[in-house]
């Protein structure tokens, strides 16, 4: 059995997440040969560490055409090196099964590091859409197939619940979603299920000669905030019962993610029995969902047995994942996440985002106790860590964007204004509501359902 050695570090600048996977494998169950197995593999690894080292950074340009500055090579190298911010780039290594499309040919490095670098839809480029439950992603997820202004506009078949999002030039998808291509991937799938399926979901579909190039999006919402609206939404009987938690090549066993309520639903529960209960995933539920969760063994307690290292690993690989996306916004900050998406996709909106107050954390806290609120907190400390981080990098990728638009105080204070087209606000109350699981396409004004 070989297990895969983790190493991951933090330093004081949130922004820096550095995470070495390191190539040493421990072999378990050692025998005598094993030592002689154990120095065969220190010296490929080292070969491979210096050819690595050699194409990273001795090649010339002209003959490697690697080395850009600009590269994600970071990623590749088994180096503490900085994990650099992603902003408009696609999670180019993790986003295909490793063993299959790794090594084929057809992705160009030269494209995705270019520094014209952009979405395109006619060519092989997809849009995955993580969705975190009560992030407002429903309301998001509609609009992304309602309301971008798109060459080819989406075409919705309301008995089907679905809509084709295709590019202009053919008919496939570019939008891995769940209003496009459904739950292929599982329910509210995470980065772990998404990136081990997205490729062959759409291989099955298209065939599997061309080479994608993905770009992952996805929203955050303030942690407390976000923890209670799921509360609620529990105590109304969802249950996302049918999420199989797909990680290291199966689902999540019932011994490992054990139910936390006996019958269909937990309905009614009160939030000290859904605070209490620890195999409850509303706790750090947007760290889990971005970790690479095969770096802690999975659902798999006794792989990782000690709970801060796998506190630590999950924290640092969910800012690394969050940091490689191409966008993700934060609920509390629409019309910024609205900005930074069309800027950084080169797409227009055909409606504004608006703030509401409910989307604000201070409306969901006037119900909870002091106590309860530490409890709350400490439960969710790793999603408060990963929100800050997630603030401060979006911030800075707004600033970028902005110091390079001209236009900028007019584009802001425009935003979803196309002339000539119609205009339709983008209520954000009314996303929260209905972000329901089980509700279809059907009609945005139906299925609206109170918040607390
Ligand atoms: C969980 O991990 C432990 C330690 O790595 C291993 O011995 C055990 O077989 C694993 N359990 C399952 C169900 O894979
Ligand atoms: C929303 O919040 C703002 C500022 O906190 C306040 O002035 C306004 O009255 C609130 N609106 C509603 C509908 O509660
Ligand atoms: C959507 O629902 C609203 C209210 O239930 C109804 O008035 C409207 O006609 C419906 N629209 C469509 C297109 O079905």
């Amino acid at each position: 059995m070989a297990k895969k050695s983790v190493e991951v570090q933090v330093f004081d600048s949130d922004f820096q997440v550095f995470l070495r996977e390191s190539v040493t494998y421990e072999i378990k169950m050692e025998s005598r040969s094993s030592s002689r197995l154990r120095s065969v593999v220190l010296i490929c690894v080292l070969l491979a560490i210096s050819g690595i080292v050699y194409v990273g950074y001795f090649c010339p340009d002209q003959v490697c055409a690697l080395t850009s500055r600009e590269t994600s090579w970071s990623d590749w190298t088994p180096f503490r090196l900085p994990i650099r911010d992603n902003l408009g780039k696609p999670l180019v290594i993790h986003s295909e099964p490793i063993t299959s499309k790794i090594s084929s040919p057809g992705l160009s490095y030269d494209d995705v590091l270019n520094e014209n670098f952009q979405f395109d839809m006619n060519a092989h480029d997809v849009m995955v859409f993580l969705h975190i439950q009560k992030t407002g992603g429903t309301s998001f997820g509609r609009h992304l197939v309602r309301d971008l202004d798109l060459e080819r506009p989406c075409t919705c078949q309301r008995k089907r619940k679905r809509c084709y999002c295709f590019r202009p030039n053919r008919n496939e998808n570019w939008l891995f979603s769940r209003y496009s291509t459904g739950w292929k991937c599982g329910l509210h799938a995470d980065w772990t299920e998404l990136t081990s399926c997205v490729d062959s979901e759409l291989d099955k579909n298209e065939g599997d000669t061309v080479k994608r190039r993905y770009f992952y999006i996805t929203l955050l919402r303030e942690p407390v905030a976000r923890y209670l609206s799921e509360l609620r939404h529990v105590q109304r009987g969802a249950t996302w019962r049918n999420s199989r938690h797909w990680c290291g090549g199966r689902p999540a066993s019932r011994e490992e993610l054990p139910h936390c309520y006996k019958g269909a639903s937990w309905r009614g529960v009160t939030l000290d029995d859904f605070a209490a209960c620890p195999y409850n995933l509303a706790a750090n539920r947007q760290t889990r969902m971005l970790a690479d969760l095969t770096l802690v063994g999975c659902y798999n307690m006794s792989y990782m047995p000690s709970k801060a290292e796998r506190d630590r690993v999950m924290l640092a690989s969910a800012k690394r994942n969050l940091a490689s996306m191409a966008f993700f916004g934060l609920t509390e900050h629409q019309k910024v996440g609205q900005y930074v998406f069309e800027e950084t996709f080169n797409l227009r909106f055909l409606v504004p985002f608006e703030q509401h107050n409910a989307t604000l954390s201070s409306m969901a806290l006037n119900t909870v106790h002091r106590d309860q609120l530490d409890k709350i907190k400490k439960l969710n400390a790793l999603d408060l860590e990963l929100y800050s981080f997630a603030k401060k990098l979006m911030f800075q990728r707004f600033t970028r964007l902005k110091a390079r638009d001209p236009q900028f105080k007019e584009r802001f204070s425009h935003l979803g204004e196309l002339p000539g087209r119609q205009n339709e606000a983008f209520n954000w109350d009314q996303a929260l509501y209905e972000d329901n699981v089980h509700n279809g396409i059907t009609n945005m004004s139906n299925n609206v359902t109170p918040l607390n």
